[in-house]
């Protein structure tokens, strides 16, 4: 029988009382579990929409991550187990094992390497590489000395590197020559090279460049450019860490919102770095110092350029001393058995993917888990989307033999950590909710009033208290910021008539913060999340906003206008339509030029945005049906993609019903 951390129902309920009842006295006991160079003043300063957590204090989340565990004499166990992608047909897979001794030596040695680049604290370090230990040594270093950190993720076009870099204004980026993914190489720098060129004689240009080797693919080196490691090879290896105010800036996060623009999450330090640790520590159970024949070795699939590796591979992971495995490379390279070889040879005993990866696995057939011994793991994870109860359940049979929890875990990049999710070995769960709320967080469904929905009625899904982890802004978009999470709910005109709200409160009228999804509570209070509430879609667990799909459709000549719309899809969960209406100039003359077109329009989304932006289906019409006043009806749309033909939608509002009809007969594509 494992040991859980929340051992029963009861022991979850009282915790969970306890958390909202005195949240201040609730986080100061877990805070104390970490290092602080200096304790705060005050626990919680609320002042809706802004949250400052442990004020005054001082600490930084690279000694709690690696440097604590030094001092504490784990030096020489493992902090980061990292294989590659590629497998040699005499050695098998690149293995890299790293110390906590290592990953201070390597962080020391590279933060000084950032100084002598001018690197400074409050600085803002683009890093834009593969999954490769540098990767998670470049984050580490950054906040080392208080420089922060914007990640972007690998799969992103050079076009997302210029807009992010020029939204942060950003002087340095660390990347790779290339990265490994299903046994090509994806050419991050040249990526990086197209971005520099294009901000070239702006105020936004980039200064520095620094640059790992890892595919040895051929790149050409700029003057601003350094190779990481002779950068590293000059380096002193002394270098304290830097006391940061629990409320600096730690990294931000772009993140797609309903605009065409992404947002820069801002995520500060203390906070951050106590609700990642003691979250992970529950809803994995970590324990690091579990008997020899248990010992556990974690492993989160997801790559660290999303919030998920942020919070569950790195920040919450190592201050919690259980081995994070990071995998470089694609789930079905050299086969689609590569996650159940890498489980069964590591000894994997936590296992955190998505469910899109999960059904994916569904389809490659039980076979393939079936040929590896499994045995290892204790507990099993997923993040991002909903999840099918069907998956769910293969999930729990296949991979989990019967013996292991799911946890199901809803949270998001305005989060910072996981909100809804069972404990493991205590919350017992039902195939397709993510059950109860975590410690601390105080969840609700509430209609547009902001009162608080009967069991079992869909409404905005709301977070009523703050909690350390959460959000402190879009970079640079304070506006943006109060519009989008804290403005649903309807401001009461007498209070503004007798002016008893201040000004920002006045633009800020719910002390609530909106996650921007619909969910229901089941009659036991379990939370069943339906879906977005903003023109946002999910796709494969990614987060993607249709107006970034449109922008980058309208912004090919042949486009005049473009609507987005999510549509199911086996694999993705979510799918992204396009529907496109084309210039009379660009008008395919038959079937092979309007499928060479439609080819062209994904390549082109994919070069703007990146891969996973590329519509599943694209058809071209006449016109897109709008109301009187203009805007376009994403509702039929929908309906349409989805293969609805005979819809009973109301379409009273419709402009032009011709439209309507004409998109309904075309055949998709
Ligand atoms: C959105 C956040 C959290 C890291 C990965 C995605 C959806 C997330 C679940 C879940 C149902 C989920 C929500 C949320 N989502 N987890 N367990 N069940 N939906 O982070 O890109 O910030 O997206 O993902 O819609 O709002 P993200």
């Amino acid at each position: 029988m494992p040991k859980w951390h929340i051992a029963s129902m009861d022991e979850y309920k009282s915790l969970h009382k306890r958390s909202i009842d005195d949240p201040e006295g609730f986080w100061s006991e877990i805070a104390k579990e970490l290092h602080w160079f200096t304790p705060w003043t005050k626990v919680l300063d609320w002042n809706p929409p802004d949250a400052k957590w442990f004020v005054g204090g001082t600490t930084n989340a690279c000694y709690n991550c690696v440097d604590r565990q030094v001092e504490a004499d784990h030096g020489d166990e493992t902090a980061i187990l990292w294989e590659g992608e590629p497998i040699d047909a005499d050695s098998g897979p690149e293995i890299r094992c790293l110390s906590y001794a290592d990953l201070q030596h390597e962080t020391s040695k590279f933060a000084n390497a950032l100084k002598v680049l001018g690197v400074k604290k409050g600085d803002i370090v683009t890093i834009y590489m593969g999954m490769v230990p540098e990767l998670a040594i470049a984050m580490l270093a950054c906040a080392r000395i208080g420089a922060a950190h914007s990640i972007i993720f690998g799969g992103f076009s050079s076009q997302a590197i210029i807009d992010r870099v020029q939204d942060a204004k950003s002087k340095t980026i660390i990347t790779c020559d290339g990265s490994w993914r299903r046994g090509s190489i994806v050419p991050l720098k040249a990526n990086v090279d197209a971005a520099c060129d294009q901000l070239e004689g702006t105020p936004e240009a980039v200064e520095h460049v620094v640059v790992v080797k890892r595919c040895e693919n051929d790149i050409t080196m700029y003057p601003r450019d350094e190779w990481y490691h002779d950068l590293v090879a000059e380096a002193p290896t002394d270098c304290p860490c830097e006391p940061m105010d629990a409320e600096d800036m730690l990294f931000l996060l772009y993140t797609s919102g309903s605009t065409g623009k992404p947002k820069g999450i801002l995520h500060t330090t203390g906070g951050y770095m106590v609700y990642t640790y003691f979250t992970a520590k529950n809803v994995f159970n970590l324990i690091p110092d579990a008997d020899p024949d248990q010992k556990q070795v974690y492993w989160c699939t997801a790559d660290i350029g999303w919030v998920t590796g942020h919070s569950y591979i790195i920040y919450g992971l190592l201050p919690n001393r259980v081995p994070t495995l990071m995998y470089e490379g694609a789930p079905n390279h050299p086969g689609p058995d590569r996650f159940w070889d890498i489980v069964e040879r590591h000894k994997v005993t936590q296992f955190y993917t998505a469910p899109t990866a999960i059904r994916a696995f569904m389809k490659w057939g039980d076979q393939h888990p079936k040929a590896h011994d499994l045995s290892s793991l204790k507990v099993l994870g997923t993040v991002g989307e909903p999840i099918n109860p069907e998956a769910w359940m293969w999930y729990h049979r296949v991979i989990g033999g019967e013996r292991c929890p799911i946890v199901d875990t809803w949270w998001q990049t305005e989060t910072g950590g996981q909100m809804i999710s069972p404990l493991p070995g205590c919350t017992p769960t039902k195939p397709g909710s993510c059950t109860l709320p975590l410690f601390g967080v105080d969840a609700a469904i509430l209609d547009e009033n902001g009162n608080e929905q009967p069991a079992n009625t869909g409404g905005l899904l709301a977070i009523r208290k703050p909690w350390p982890g959460m959000l402190r802004g879009i970079y640079g978009d304070r506006q943006r910021f109060i519009d989008t999470y804290w403005s649903a709910f309807k401001v009461d005109d007498q209070q503004l008539q007798e002016g008893e709200l201040s000004s920002p409160q006045r633009n800020c009228p719910s002390p609530y913060y909106l996650a921007g999804d619909s969910s229901r509570r089941d009659e036991d209070g379990y939370f069943w999340i339906m879906g977005r509430i903003d023109d946002v879609i999910n796709v494969s667990g990614h987060r993607l906003g249709t107006m970034e799909v449109e922008s980058a459709l309208v912004a090919h000549e042949s486009v005049v206008e473009a609507a987005v719309v999510g549509m199911p899809h086996e694999i993705k969960g979510t799918g992204i339509a396009a529907f496109v209406t084309l210039a009379p100039t660009h008008t395919p003359a038959d079937k092979a030029a309007t499928d060479a077109l439609k080819q062209t329009l994904r390549a082109h989304v994919g070069n703007e945005i990146g891969a996973i932006a590329k519509p599943d289906m694209i058809r071209f019409t006449d016109a897109l049906p709008k109301t009187r006043s203009g805007k376009i009806m994403r509702r039929l749309l929908r309906a349409v993609a989805a293969g609805e033909t005979d819809t009973n939608q109301d379409t009273t509002t419709l402009e032009d019903f011709s439209v309507l009809a004409k998109l309904t007969e075309s055949e998709g594509g």
